[in-house]
């Protein structure tokens, strides 16, 4: 590991002594992971909108590499890159490369993925832009008890208890921890007592999910549970594919409420069939628009103000509104 950190910091030094100027408004967008389908929608937004502000915006896919990310931020800041838009694979290489941005000079704003306070706060140029996992499970937790409210008790076995299961994204992530917490202590707030009956990561995918939600069936039974709630979209249409198989959520009622977040189509779609109960939209475009503004205003300015992009700004640290989706949004 430590062998891996001073190649990463080597690289950051070649790059400084190897960086080009030039005038033209160029920015890149370093991505965690392109086939994270919430990664890839704010990617898509982003070159959309990109070229209509006629900003050369260049995109790049770690695909998970710590050490390739840090390769790709090397040949963006060689390519002329003035502002770098960075989706962090972990603090490690949050902090290689905040040191590639701080040796050049660039600004540097963060996104999705933040990384410690200590970090962002070492380096004046260093942003973040993000959703508030917070805000994300209290959103969750207000769609369970209008669930409930509307359509009756779903305290199957009566226990007085709702039995449910978490299914936790990527170990270490903060909105992993922040929105289980926050839907978990906002449902009590709400009155409700809680019977976790499993709780798991599942790494953010589809295919983690199906995996391990179908082996905690093993020792689970699946009529005890009363409502899932996941991390995100991906992991939640993991899961309902696991429930349709027992023959739960395939739109004839019988159906354990699943929540997720992300507000990804194929969630729309599921909630729409009544297949899904809800998610959380961290409003990829409205994210997506509020970086390309800020990669604006900071270029022009070297600043970015509430005024540049409409939201609040506090210590540098800029949060995306999120939307509670059900079906009543989608009439
Ligand atoms: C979360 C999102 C997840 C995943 C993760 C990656 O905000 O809900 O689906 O994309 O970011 O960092």
């Amino acid at each position: 590991m430590l062998k891996k950190a001073l190649t990463i910091l080597g690289l950051c030094i070649l790059t400084q002594t190897t960086f080009a100027q030039n005038n033209k408004m160029e920015a890149s967008v370093l991505c965690y992971n392109l086939s994270d389908p919430f990664i890839d929608s704010i990617s898509f937004d982003l070159k959309d909108k990109a070229k209509k502000e006629n900003i050369d915006l260049k995109i790049y896919n770690a695909q998970y590499d710590l050490l390739k990310q840090v390769e790709q931020l090397q040949s963006a800041i060689v390519g002329g890159s003035k502002v770098l838009l960075v989706n962090p694979i972990d603090t490690l290489n949050g902090s290689a490369v905040l040191k590639c941005a701080e040796d050049a000079s660039l600004p540097i704003i963060f996104f999705n993925r933040i990384p410690s306070q200590n970090l962002l706060q070492s380096y004046d140029k260093a942003w973040y832009i993000g959703s508030n996992g917070e805000e994300s499970g209290q959103l969750q937790a207000e769609i369970l008890d209008d669930y409930i409210n509307t359509n009756g008790s779903i305290d199957k076995n009566k226990n007085g208890k709702i039995d449910y299961v978490l299914i936790k994204g990527e170990k270490g992530h903060q909105d992993t921890e922040s929105r289980s917490n926050a839907f978990i202590k906002n449902m009590i707030h709400k009155g409700y007592k809680l019977n976790p009956l499993a709780d798991f990561y599942a790494n953010w995918t589809f295919t983690s999910a199906v995996n391990e939600f179908s082996n905690k069936l093993l020792s689970t039974n699946i009529d005890d549970i009363e409502a899932i709630i996941c991390n995100n979209d991906a992991m939640a249409l993991g899961v309902i594919s696991v429930l349709n198989a027992y023959g739960y959520n395939l739109g004839n009622g019988k159906n354990i409420p699943v929540i997720g977040v992300d507000a990804l189509d194929e969630a729309r779609t599921m909630i729409k069939s009544g297949k899904m109960t809800g998610t959380v939209s961290q409003n990829s475009n409205l994210f997506a628009d509020t970086l390309i503004k800020a990669t604006k205003a900071i270029y022009t300015t070297g600043n970015i103000t509430p005024k540049d992009i409409n939201i609040d700004i506090k210590d540098r640290i800029i949060y995306i509104p999120a939307t509670k989706i059900t079906a009543k949004e989608l009439k």
